[in-house]
């Protein structure tokens, strides 16, 4: 009798307790479908298409990929709500994906690493050893030489017919961009050039980060449903172990060739020596596969990102002729009138450059959804309540583009970034390096091969549209926002060129 009565108060009470509970407020979402939830609905490319929901469901909206809940944030306040304050360490963490396990040490590079001890050491390192204002001057040469490398390369195609410098030439940007970015990170980091050599090691390094670039983050479907892992119908899992085992085999080579030639003028003040020197007295710290994962974070976030802004910056330029203009009388006024070429002590006296590159990462920002974030506990945010394990995207495409924050958002204006508000309140509106504590830590170095390569392709050479059509800005498939069409444009060398010894 007292047993049964027990019981049924505990089942008054358990339903009195869901009955009662507070009610969860969940962000908006579409009606998805079982089990894949609404992977239908994204399109590429998936920026515009989140934008797009954005438009019925609001700016914070909920999704189910698969097996992940996702909140997707397309407004300022919201993102930096999201991004700063008590909130950015509950979102500091990552979200496990396939490559980054078969080919990124497990996700413990520091782009993927959880949010903790080892991500806070590793954004230490960054901070420290690879790009403090020290370390950024250190590596100075390096990139004026590879820049004064590029210019030679354009400068010997423009004067190879002839001589004749009165006629432009046509040129694919994109190639010679990529080259350039990879050379100055490629040297920074491990003292050796891959674009421009003809040797197997050369051939090899490029395949195997043209494949890394190929997989992806997240843009593999087992990501969102991992059933699919087990079978690997399309073969992305064996894809992803053999770059995983090949990039180790290579890092590893570059680590124990830095070892082996300590104190040649060739392997000094790269990053893999500071580290190994510091390996030494710190060996827990700065173990091989740390070193490793640096160096591949390096080679693929710091390279196709800056390539990619370059060319959107000249399609912008070679479409709007009055700022390329003006931008190449700045360069003028500053630089060539006193008969040189430009340095990088020159970017920050060029406000007009800045202005330009800052417009071309409003309007064309090379990582559009950030790279995402995930919840490491419930949360309430903008009145929602989030669970843990919530993946975060943030759509900065949409935010810079959006009417409520921009004026005339869609039209290219550098001058919009004239005043000095705009260069530091941001309140999460312009946002192309991410914010918070996992904003991007290489920003500064981008800013400094962004100012130095624009401003010396300004300076040193003309530019004209190929075929004098409107260059076509859509948007490509890949993880950095590349051109859809490879811009061609056609060029000659400016007076400047006589004038001055490479
Ligand atoms: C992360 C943008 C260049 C290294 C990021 C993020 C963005 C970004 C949006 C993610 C921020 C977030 O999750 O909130 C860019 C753009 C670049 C650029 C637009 C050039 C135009 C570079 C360079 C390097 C670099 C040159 C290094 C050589 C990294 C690393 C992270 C990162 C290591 C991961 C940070 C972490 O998770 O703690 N970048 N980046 N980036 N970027 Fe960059």
């Amino acid at each position: 009798m007292f047993n049964l009565v027990s019981v049924a108060l505990l089942l008054v009470l358990i339903t009195a307790s869901y009955l009662f509970r507070p009610k969860k407020n969940s962000p908006p979402s579409p009606v998805g479908f079982p089990v894949i939830g609404h992977l239908h609905l994204l399109k590429e490319p998936v920026h515009r298409c989140l934008r797009d929901l954005s438009h019925h469901l609001g700016p914070v909206f909920s999704l189910k990929l698969g097996s992940c809940r996702a909140v997707v944030v397309t407004s300022a306040s919201a993102a930096e709500e999201f991004l700063t304050h008590q909130n950015d360490i509950v979102f500091a963490n990552r979200p496990i994906s396939t490559l980054g396990v078969y080919a990124g040490y497990n996700n413990t590079m520091v782009s993927a690493a959880p949010y903790g001890e080892l991500w806070r050491n590793l954004r230490r390192i960054c901070t420290l050893e690879i790009f403090s204002a020290a370390r950024l001057r250190e590596s100075f040469e390096i990139r004026r030489d590879e820049v004064r490398a590029l210019l030679q390369t354009i400068h010997a195609a423009t004067t190879k017919s002839g001589g004749d410098k009165e006629h432009f030439v046509r040129l694919e940007l994109r190639p010679l961009l990529s080259g350039l970015t990879f050379n100055i990170v490629m040297r920074m980091v491990a003292g050796k050039r891959y674009y421009g050599e003809e040797n197997e090691e050369a051939k090899e390094v490029r395949e195997l980060i043209s494949e890394a670039f190929v997989l992806g983050g997240f843009t593999y479907v087992g990501d969102f449903l991992p059933v699919l892992k087990l079978f690997d119908f399309d073969g992305y899992v064996k894809r992803a172990k053999r770059l995983g085992s090949k990039l180790d085999k290579f890092l590893q080579k570059l680590v124990d060739e830095h070892r082996r030639n300590r104190g040649k003028t060739e392997f000094e003040n790269t990053m893999i020596t500071h580290l190994l020197t510091l390996q030494e007295s710190q060996h827990d710290y700065y173990t091989d596969e740390i070193i490793k994962g640096l160096v591949q974070v390096m080679l693929v976030a710091g390279t196709d990102t800056t390539a990619v802004t370059l060319e959107w910056a000249m399609a912008n330029l070679l479409n709007h002729p009055e700022v390329l203009v003006k931008a190449k009388t700045e360069l003028n006024a500053v630089v060539s009138r006193e008969g040189r070429l430009m340095e990088e002590s020159d970017i920050a006296t060029c406000k007009y450059l800045s202005n330009v590159i800052s417009e071309t990462l409003r309007l064309y920002p090379a990582a559009p959804l950030l790279v995402p974030h995930a919840s490491s506990d419930n949360c309430k945010v903008s009145g929602y309540d989030i669970p843990r394990g919530t993946w975060l995207f943030i759509n900065a495409w949409a935010i810079q583009r959006d009417p409520k924050v921009w004026d005339e958002p869609e039209i290219f204006e550098p001058e919009r970034f004239d005043s000095e508000e705009s260069k530091t309140h941001h309140h999460g509106k312009f946002i192309p390096f991410g914010m918070g504590r996992r904003a991007c830590p290489g920003m500064g170095l981008a800013h400094l091969v962004l100012g130095l390569a624009l401003g010396s392709l300004i300076q040193c050479f003309d530019w004209e549209r190929d075929d004098d059509v409107a260059v076509d800005m859509s948007e490509g498939k890949g993880l950095t926002m590349p051109k859809a069409v490879r811009l061609v444009a056609k060029c000659k060398s400016s007076p400047i060129l006589d004038q001055v010894a490479f």
